[in-house]
């Protein structure tokens, strides 16, 4: 055999062993990309988009947009208007709570997820008991915006501050009606679903009663 037919062969032979080394050999293991760490979440919310919400939060009348989204919502959802009949005062503790809640989300735009959702999550729990629909729920985010928007004035900045309320109130409505649909521990009879979220309001984040 010629030395340059041996060479040939000899190459062939040792990529063949280590083709089938390669085969045997076991491999390192492929990252899949369910292991590998989850790039980091963008916030809901740029800092532009929080500023505007911020800056527009502080011209609202506290005193009035809790009624303001009281009547949207049941304007857009007038079946929901029974549900708040149960005493009464049951309107006039939902027109605070809605504000309290929103003045919560305003002081927590940054981290909403770790922040906001916990709360957002007992609230929504505590309301399974109800029958409130899901698109109640959505009425009641339209309704925050609606509201908002009477105090935002018309200007350049009025288009993308309405865009980061609808944000907002998405983020907040859709967590809530997620939640309402998983109750909470039933295990005790004895705590109906009134009794669990004036429990929750007493311990929650920064609501006032
Ligand atoms: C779709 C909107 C909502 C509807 C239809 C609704 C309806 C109700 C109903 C029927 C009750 C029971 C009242 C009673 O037994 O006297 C209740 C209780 C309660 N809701 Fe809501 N709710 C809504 C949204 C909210 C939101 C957004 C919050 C908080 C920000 C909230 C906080 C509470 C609390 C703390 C209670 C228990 C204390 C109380 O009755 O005052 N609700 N809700």
């Amino acid at each position: 055999m010629s030395t340059i037919l041996r060479n040939i062969f000899q190459k062939r032979s040792m990529n063949n062993a280590s083709s089938s080394r390669n085969h045997l050999a076991p491999r390192p293991l492929r990252r899949c990309r369910s292991a590998s760490p989850a790039p980091p979440k963008a916030p809901l919310l740029t800092t532009e988009q929080q500023n505007l919400i911020k800056k527009s939060w502080q011209r609202v009348s506290k005193a009035h947009i809790g009624k303001s989204i009281y009547q949207k919502m049941t304007s857009k959802s007038p079946d929901s208007k029974s549900l708040f009949l149960v005493d009464y005062s049951t309107i006039s503790r939902h027109e605070r709570y809605f504000v309290d809640l929103i003045q919560t989300a305003v002081e927590n735009l940054t981290d909403m997820e770790k922040a906001l959702q916990p709360w957002l999550e007992m609230i929504g729990k505590g309301h399974s008991g109800f029958a409130i629909k899901s698109k109640d729920w959505d009425s009641f985010g339209e309704a925050i915006v609606t509201a908002v928007a009477e105090w935002i004035l018309p200007g350049k900045q009025h288009r993308e501050t309405i865009r980061a309320w609808m944000l907002l109130s998405s983020f907040i409505s859709d967590r809530l009606g997620a939640a309402s649909q998983r109750p909470l521990d039933t295990s005790n009879h004895i705590c109906t679903p009134r009794i669990q979220l004036l429990t929750l309001i007493s311990t929650g984040p920064t609501l006032s009663s």
